[in-house]
């Protein structure tokens, strides 16, 4: 198990001023920070990203929202990174989301919900890798 795992927080939530407040709610579940910016993905880039959902029907909707506005990346520390922020976030459905959860408090789709993260450690390092280069990763 890996002690990485990669997240964004989505155009949806940052128009609506929640970028506080959910990097607090991630602070607080005890991830250390190792990399972080605020970027605006371009239509080719959020493709790139959300590549592996091509062939979904929501994908050409998904880049549109993705590349809608700004968003915030970040690489996350803690043990089993992956799962625990998984458990984190919520369901991808924010209308299954758990109490408590990021996606319960911040989302209102299934897509615009909130905000991304890795599936396997495999996925979590690919994703870090398309945002951030070594130097600019600080871990614990
Ligand atoms: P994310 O965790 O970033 O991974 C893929 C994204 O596609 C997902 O969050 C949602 O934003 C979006 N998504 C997944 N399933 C659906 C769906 N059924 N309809 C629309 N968007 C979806």
């Amino acid at each position: 198990m890996g002690n990485i795992t990669f997240t964004m927080i989505k155009p949806c939530a940052v128009s609506q001023e929640h970028i506080g407040e959910i990097l607090s709610v991630i602070n607080k579940a005890g991830f250390h920070f190792v990399s972080m910016k605020m970027l605006h993905l371009s239509k080719s880039q959020a493709e790139k990203f959300y590549a592996v959902h091509a062939e979904r029907p929501f994908y050409n909707d998904l880049v549109a929202f993705m590349s809608s506005g700004p968003i915030v990346a970040a690489i996350l520390q803690k043990e089993n990174a992956v799962a625990e922020y998984r458990k984190l976030i919520g369901s991808t459905n924010p209308a299954q989301a758990d109490e408590g959860t990021i996606r319960k408090m911040f989302a209102t789709s299934v897509q615009e919900n909130a905000v991304h993260g890795s599936d396997s450690d495999e996925n979590a390092e690919i994703e870090a890798s398309f945002f951030f280069s070594q130097i600019e990763r600080f871990y614990k």
